[in-house]
């Protein structure tokens, strides 16, 4: 089992080198199950990732923050430390996640190694501004059993497929200072490639104390998933709401209707951020917010980060049972179109894309294989 999950990691990667746009790696990329961050600007992206991961390791904070694409895949490993590898660093490891560097730079918070990185590789594509790229970011994080991932997403890690989450920059209105002026349609288009993809499963995100109808993350979910079936409404700061009014009309699905559920969630606020409040407090003070809230009480055991991943958990399972058909079809037209191309091009030993070509064959067939066997063996999504 655990050697098919291996394989799916490194055959999306090498999909994803190869790039998302055409070429042989596309259809399998696409068959496999990804879920990205969608919403305006600091509508509290990155913090709902890092809450549904339970992990400390996304720059956050006011402003553009998240500036170029991070694709993040949670991988299980049987033993050892938790670590962090980028495909941009392969060699490197780390394991620094929760030990803040605690310089603070115009809102920006460069903490933790992890994070830090992301900073730094951010700015070396784009420099140290205001501007954005949509060359993804590709981080990995190991984790033995029971050290940090959810226990519903382990349910996946351990069942078919490894679970590939994406933040984004924000949805913006109008360019600031430092940023060309085509940066608000920039940003959309780089967003709506990534979540028009049928296997994405979108988290839209739409602070509370904005009014919904203005939330850019239902705008574009609702232009690429017009049936909504692929789309979770989560609805963030909820503790910044103005005094007197509440969220349960959007909550209870009156406002606007989703297929799914809408989940509120409170995330940490700024001063939580700057305090270093960590994520099993965060967590607590959530639960104690909706468990005692005269407004949202009726609610509680619908609400909040847990519940959210636990909701999507599900989600992922089922999609995943119900591509299981689909994927396997996929893999043998890949392995049938890689051989045609190679035939094409002469089987490669150079370092070009015939190289790489002749790789991906090799995974496709090694992950054909196990995964055959994996199914004659068990029930899929059952223990190892
Ligand atoms: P992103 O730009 O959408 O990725 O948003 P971030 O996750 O970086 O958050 C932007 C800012 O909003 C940070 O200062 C967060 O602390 C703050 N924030 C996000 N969600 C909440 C929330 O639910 N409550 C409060 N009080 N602040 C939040
Ligand atoms: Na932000
Ligand atoms: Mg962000």
């Amino acid at each position: 089992m655990e050697s098919l999950i291996g394989l799916v990691n490194k055959i999306q990667r090498a999909c994803t080198v190869l790039g998302d746009h055409g070429g042989q790696g596309m259809s399998l990329w696409e068959a496999l199950p990804s879920v990205a961050v969608v919403g305006g600007q600091s509508s509290g992206k990155s913090s709902v990732l890092e809450s549904i991961v339970g992990r400390d390791f996304l720059p956050r904070g006011s402003g553009i923050v998240t500036r170029r694409p991070l694709v993040l895949q949670l991988h299980k490993t049987q033993s050892g430390a938790e670590y962090a590898e980028f495909l941009h660093a392969p060699k490197r490891r780390f394991t620094d996640f929760d030990d803040y560097i605690l310089t603070s730079d115009k809102n920006i918070i460069y903490a933790a190694a992890v994070r830090k990185e992301i900073s730094d590789e951010t700015d070396r594509i784009t420099g140290k501004t205001k501007q954005i790229s949509n060359i993804p970011i590709h981080l990995s994080i190991y984790s033995p059993n029971g050290l940090h991932l959810y226990l519903h997403l382990y349910y996946i890690l351990n069942a078919i497929v490894n679970l590939t989450l994406i933040d984004l920059p924000g949805l913006t209105k109008v360019a600031v200072e430092g940023q060309s002026d085509s940066i608000v349609e920039d940003i959309e288009n780089m967003v709506r490639s990534y979540v028009e993809k049928p296997n994405c499963i979108i988290l839209a995100i739409t602070p509370a104390n904005q009014d919904i109808a203005t939330s850019d993350a239902i705008k574009l979910a609702r232009e690429v998933d017009p049936s909504g079936e692929r789309t979770f409404g989560v609805l963030t700061k909820l503790d910044l709401m103005d005094k007197g009014t509440n969220a349960t009309e959007v909550l209870e699905g009156r406002a606007y209707r989703l297929q799914h559920p809408w989940v509120g969630i409170v995330n940490r606020s700024q001063a939580d951020i700057n305090k270093n409040v960590d994520m099993i407090v965060a967590r607590r003070k959530e639960r104690e917010y909706f468990e005692t809230s005269p407004d949202y009480g009726h609610l509680a055991s619908k609400m909040g980060s847990e519940y959210l991943a636990k909701l999507l958990s599900q989600h992922l399972e089922l999609v995943i049972r119900q591509r299981i058909p689909s994927i396997i079809s996929m893999i043998n037209k890949t392995i049938d179109e890689l051989n045609a191309e190679l035939d094409h091009i002469g089987r490669p030993v150079a370092a070009d894309g015939g190289a790489q070509l002749y790789m991906i064959l090799e995974l496709c067939r090694a992950f054909d294989r196990v995964f055959k066997e994996h199914l004659d063996g068990g029930r899929p999504g059952g223990d190892r």
